[in-house]
C-alpha cells in the first residue's frame, strides 16, 4: 500500500513538473504598449531646405520616448526618453537650419529627460579586396561621407520612414535607410527577423544598384553613437542555441552604454552579424559581418556632420565603430549589386530572443514523450505490484 501511494505521488509530481516547465517556456504573455504619433518637420509649414526632420512620439503609461530622425547632414536617429507623458519637442527652425548652435532643438521640460542617445550613419567605406582576404585595411578607396549625399525627402507610411540618397560620385544606385517605430512587441517580417519592443526602433540600411569602384569591392559602414552621459562604449556578443528566426546565425551583437562598469544598460544598438545580398533573400544570400571595437571620436567632427547632433547636444560624447560586410571567399558586391543590413536602436535593456511556440512544442514532445513513457511504465509496475501484493494477501484465505 505504501509503495503504491509513493508511486502515485511521485507520478503526480513528475506530471506537474513537466506541465510547469512547459508553461515557463511560454511566459512573457503581457506586452507593453505605447501610443505612437508621427509628425514631419514639427512646427514648420514649408519644407525645410537641406533635409527633413521626423518626430515620432511614443507615449507610455507615464513616460514618453521621442524618436527624431533627420537628414540635415549625415542621417541621424536620436532617442530621448522622458519621465513625463506630456514632454514636447521644440525646434527653433532658423537656428536649427543654420547648424551652428546647440539648443536649437530641445525636449521640454528639460528636467524630465531620463536618457538620450543618438546614432549617426556617418560614412560608407569601400576597399578593393584584390586577394580576397576580406581585410578592410588592404586597399581602401576614399570614403563616401554620408553628410555629402543628396538625400530624398522622407517617404512616410505610418510609423515607417524611408530615406534614400546618393553621392555625387555614384554612377547608379542609392543608399537607403528605413526607420520603423513600433507600438508593441513583435518581430520583423524579413530576415534577420529581429525581435523588437515598444522601447526600440528598427533601422534597415541597404545599398542598391551602386556601381562599385572595383570588381572585387567590399564595403563597411561607419556608425557613431552619441550621448550626453553614459555613451555606448562596449559591444557584447551573445550566443544562442536557436537560429530559427535567422537561419545559420547563432550570435547577436549589442553595443551598449556602460554606467561605471555596472551591468545596467540605458541604451543600445543591437544587430545580428549578418547582411543579405538580395532584397528577398534566400539562405545562400546571407553574408556574415564583423564589427570593430568602439573608439572615442572627435565630438566636434560629429556635431559638424550632423544637424541633429549639433542642435540637441552641447557636450556630446562620441564612440564610433565600423561594420564590415563579407568574409574571405564570399561573392563580392558586384555579384548582386545589393547589400542590406538591419539594426535595432532603443532604450533600456536590449530584447532577448526566446523560443517560438513551435520549438517549445517540439521540445515538449521530445522531452515529454520519454517522461510519459517512464510514467506509464512506473504506473504499470505499481499496478502490477499492487495486484501481486493483493493476490498474495488474499491467498491465505483460500
Ligand atoms: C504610472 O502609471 C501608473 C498607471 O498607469 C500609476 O499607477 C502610477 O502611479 C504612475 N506612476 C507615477 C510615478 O506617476
Ligand atoms: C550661425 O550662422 C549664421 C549664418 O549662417 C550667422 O549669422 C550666426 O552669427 C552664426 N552663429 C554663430 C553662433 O556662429
Ligand atoms: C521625473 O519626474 C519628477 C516629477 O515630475 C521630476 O521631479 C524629476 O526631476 C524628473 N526627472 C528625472 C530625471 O527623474
Ligand atoms: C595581394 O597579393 C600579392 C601577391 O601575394 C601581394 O604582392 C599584394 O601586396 C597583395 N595585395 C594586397 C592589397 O594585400
Ligand atoms: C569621387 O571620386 C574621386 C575619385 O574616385 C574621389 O577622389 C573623391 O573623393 C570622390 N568623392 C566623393 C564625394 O566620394
Ligand atoms: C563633405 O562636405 C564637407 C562639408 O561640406 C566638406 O568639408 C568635405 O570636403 C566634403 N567631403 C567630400 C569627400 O566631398
Ligand atoms: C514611397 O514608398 C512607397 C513604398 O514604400 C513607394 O511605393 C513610393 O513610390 C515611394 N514614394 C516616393 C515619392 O518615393
Ligand atoms: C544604370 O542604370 C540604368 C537603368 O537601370 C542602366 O541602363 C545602366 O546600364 C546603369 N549604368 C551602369 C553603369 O551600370
Ligand atoms: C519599456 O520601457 C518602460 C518604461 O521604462 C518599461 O516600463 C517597460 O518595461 C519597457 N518594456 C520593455 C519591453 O522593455
Ligand atoms: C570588371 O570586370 C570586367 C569583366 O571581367 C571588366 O571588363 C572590367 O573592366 C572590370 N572593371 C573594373 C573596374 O575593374
Ligand atoms: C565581378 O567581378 C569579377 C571579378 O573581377 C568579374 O569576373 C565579374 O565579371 C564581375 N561581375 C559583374 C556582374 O560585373
Ligand atoms: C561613476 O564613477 C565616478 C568616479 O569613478 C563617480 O564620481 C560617479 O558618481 C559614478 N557615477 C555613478 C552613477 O555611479
Amino acid at each position: 500500500m505504501a509503495t503504491a501511494m509513493s508511486c502515485g505521488v511521485s507520478s503526480v509530481f513528475l506530471l506537474f513538473y513537466v506541465f510547469t516547465s512547459c508553461l515557463g517556456l511560454f511566459s512573457g504573455g503581457e506586452t507593453f504598449k505605447r501610443q505612437v504619433s508621427v509628425e514631419l518637420n514639427p512646427g514648420l509649414t514649408v519644407t525645410p531646405p537641406g533635409g527633413d526632420l521626423l518626430h515620432v512620439r511614443a507615449v507610455g503609461d507615464n513616460d514618453t520616448l521621442h524618436f527624431l530622425f533627420c537628414s540635415q547632414g549625415a542621417p541621424t536617429l536620436l532617442l530621448v526618453h522622458t519621465n513625463s507623458s506630456s514632454s514636447t519637442v521644440k525646434v527653433d527652425w532658423p537656428l536649427f537650419l543654420a547648424r551652428n548652435t546647440s539648443g536649437s532643438l530641445r525636449v521640454e521640460p528639460e528636467s524630465s529627460i531620463l536618457y538620450s542617445t543618438a546614432v549617426v550613419f556617418s560614412r560608407l567605406l569601400e576597399y578593393d579586396d584584390v586577394n580576397d582576404t576580406a581585410d578592410p585595411t588592404s586597399d581602401p578607396f576614399p570614403p563616401y561621407e554620408l553628410q555629402n549625399f543628396t538625400w530624398s525627402r522622407l517617404n512616410l507610411s505610418g510609423p515607417v520612414a524611408l530615406l534614400c540618397g546618393a553621392a555625387s560620385n555614384f554612377t547608379n544606385g542609392s543608399l537607403c535607410l528605413q526607420l520603423s517605430v513600433f507600438q508593441s512587441e513583435g518581430r520583423g517580417e524579413l530576415w534577420p527577423r529581429l525581435i523588437h519592443t515598444a522601447n526600440s526602433s528598427q533601422m534597415g540600411v541597404w545599398l542598391d544598384g551602386m556601381l562599385p569602384r572595383a570588381n572585387r569591392s567590399r564595403f563597411l559602414l561607419e556608425l557613431q553613437a552619441v550621448s550626453g552621459a553614459y555613451p555606448l562604449s562596449r559591444v557584447e556578443v551573445h550566443r544562442s542555441i536557436d537560429d530559427e528566426y535567422t537561419p545559420s546565425i547563432f550570435k547577436v551583437s549589442q553595443w551598449v552604454s556602460s554606467v561605471n562598469g555596472s551591468s545596467d544598460v540605458l541604451g543600445f544598438v543591437q544587430w545580428k552579424p549578418v547582411a543579405y545580398r538580395q532584397s528577398n533573400p534566400a539562405l545562400e544570400d546571407a553574408t556574415p559581418c564583423r564589427h570593430s571595437d568602439p573608439r572615442p571620436q572627435s565630438s566636434e567632427k560629429t556635431a559638424a556632420s550632423s544637424g541633429l547632433i549639433r542642435a540637441f547636444y552641447s557636450e556630446p560624447d562620441t564612440f564610433a565603430l565600423n561594420v564590415s560586410f563579407g568574409l574571405a571567399g564570399e561573392p563580392f558586391y558586384n555579384s548582386t549589386q545589393f547589400l542590406s543590413w538591419t539594426v535595432l536602436v532603443g532604450v533600456g535593456s536590449p530584447p532577448v530572443d526566446s523560443f517560438s511556440p513551435l520549438v517549445v512544442a517540439i521540445m515538449a514532445v521530445g522531452l515529454g514523450t520519454p517522461v510519459v513513457f517512464l510514467l506509464l511504465g512506473g504506473l504499470w509496475v505499481c499496478i502490477r505490484k499492487r495486484a501481486a501484493d493483493s493476490t498474495t494477501a488474499y491467498e491465505p484465505i483460500n
